[in-house]
C-alpha cells in the first residue's frame, strides 16, 4: 500500500493508538496537539493549539488524510464550539493542501432518542443539549467543506485510564434496574480500530459512507454492565442510583460491520475483562 502523509489534529488518547497503528503500518504520522511531549515515539509532533489560527499558520504539513479527533477542555457551549467548529475550521485553513480524505470524530451524544429505542445513521438527530447542537454543525462542517469526508460517531470511550466505572462500583455504586437505562460503549482500541479500517477502505478504492456509528456488538443496560463488574470484582453494591445522564438508546453498528469491521471488543465484559487484568489490586 502506498506511504500516505497522515495528521492527526488532536491527538489524544485515540489519536496516539491510531498514530502508532499507522506507523506500524508503514505510514507517515503527524500528532497535532498543544502538548506533544505526550505523543508517543514514532508520531511526529506538531505543537499547536486548534483554537488560535496564528498557531497553526505555517506550521502544518501537506497530508493526503486528515484525521480531526480533538476532544474539548473547556466542557461550556464556547468551549465545544472553539474546539469542534472553530478548530476544524482553523485546520482546514492552515493547511497547505487539501487532503484526500477528512475523517471527523464525532459523538452519539448527537442522538435525543431516550425511549431505548435503537439508532443508526439515518435516524433523525434533535439533541436538547448544547454539546449534541454543537457537534451537528461541526458535522456540517466537516461534509460540506469539499473534501471527501466521513463522521464517525463514537458512543462512550472505554478503556485503559478510563476507570470512572469501576471505580463507582468498587464504592458500592450500582445502576438501578429500573428505569431501564441503556449504554452503549466502544474501547479506545476499537475506536482507533474503526478508524484504521476506514482509511484501509479508502486506500484500497472503495467510498466511505458520510455517516458511521461505531459503537460495540452489544449495547447493555447500566443496571446489567454494573451488575456484571460488582461480580468480577466481588464487591457488593450498597446503593443504586442513577449513573449517568443521557438519554437510553441503542446504537446499531450494523452498517460498520457491513463494511468489514469486526470488534475487538465486541461487549462490556471483554472490554472490562481486559481492564481489569491490567489493574492493581485494591
Ligand atoms: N470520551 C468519550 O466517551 C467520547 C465519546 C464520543 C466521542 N468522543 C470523541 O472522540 C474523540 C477522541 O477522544 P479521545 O478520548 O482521544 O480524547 P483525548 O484523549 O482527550 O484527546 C484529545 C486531544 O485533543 C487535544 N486538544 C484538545 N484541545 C486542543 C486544542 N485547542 N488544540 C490542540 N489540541 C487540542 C488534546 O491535547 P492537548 O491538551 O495537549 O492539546 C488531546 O490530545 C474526540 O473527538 C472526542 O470528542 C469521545
Amino acid at each position: 500500500m502506498h506511504k500516505q502523509q497522515i495528521l492527526i489534529a488532536g491527538c489524544g488518547d485515540v489519536g496516539s493508538t491510531l498514530g502508532l497503528a499507522l506507523t506500524a503500518a508503514g505510514h507517515k504520522v503527524f500528532g497535532l496537539r498543544r502538548t506533544i511531549n505526550q505523543l508517543p515515539a514514532g508520531i511526529q509532533g506538531i505543537t499547536g493549539d486548534l483554537t488560535n489560527p496564528a498557531s497553526l499558520s505555517g506550521q502544518l504539513p501537506r497530508c493526503d488524510i486528515l484525521v480531526y479527533c480533538a476532544a474539548a477542555s473547556n466542557h461550556d457551549e464556547a468551549g465545544y464550539r472553539a474546539a469542534y467548529v472553530g478548530g476544524l475550521a482553523n485546520v482546514l485553513t492552515a493547511l497547505p493542501a487539501a487532503p484526500r480524505l477528512l475523517l471527523f470524530t464525532s459523538s452519539s451524544g448527537v442522538y435525543h432518542q431516550a425511549d431505548g429505542s435503537m439508532v443508526d445513521e439515518q435516524s433523525p438527530t434533535e439533541p436538547d443539549r448544547f454539546s449534541g447542537q454543537v457537534m451537528l454543525q461541526a458535522e456540517q462542517l466537516a461534509l460540506s467543506c469539499g473534501i471527501n469526508a466521513s463522521i464517525v460517531r463514537f458512543s462512550g470511550i472505554y478503556g485503559p485510564g478510563r476507570n470512572h466505572l469501576i471505580n463507582q462500583v468498587r464504592s458500592g455504586l450500582g445502576a438501578p434496574a429500573l428505569p431501564e437505562h441503556y449504554s452503549n460503549r466502544i474501547h479506545r482500541d476499537d475506536c482507533a480500530g474503526v478508524l484504521q479500517h476506514l482509511i484501509n477502505l479508502h486506500l484500497q478504492g472503495e467510498a466511505l459512507a458520510p455517516t458511521y456509528l461505531a459503537s460495540d456488538d452489544t449495547p447493555a443496560t447500566l443496571h446489567e454492565v454494573s451488575q456484571w463488574l460488582a461480580t468480577t470484582l466481588g464487591v457488593p453494591i450498597n446503593t443504586n442510583q442513577a449513573l449517568r445522564r443521557g438519554g437510553s438508546k441503542r446504537c446499531s453498528n450494523t452498517l460498520l460491520r457491513a463494511s468489514g469491521y469486526r470488534f475487538i471488543y465486541p461487549d462490556f465484559r471483554a472490554g472490562y475483562s481486559a481492564m481489569l487484568q491490567q489493574l492493581p489490586p485494591t
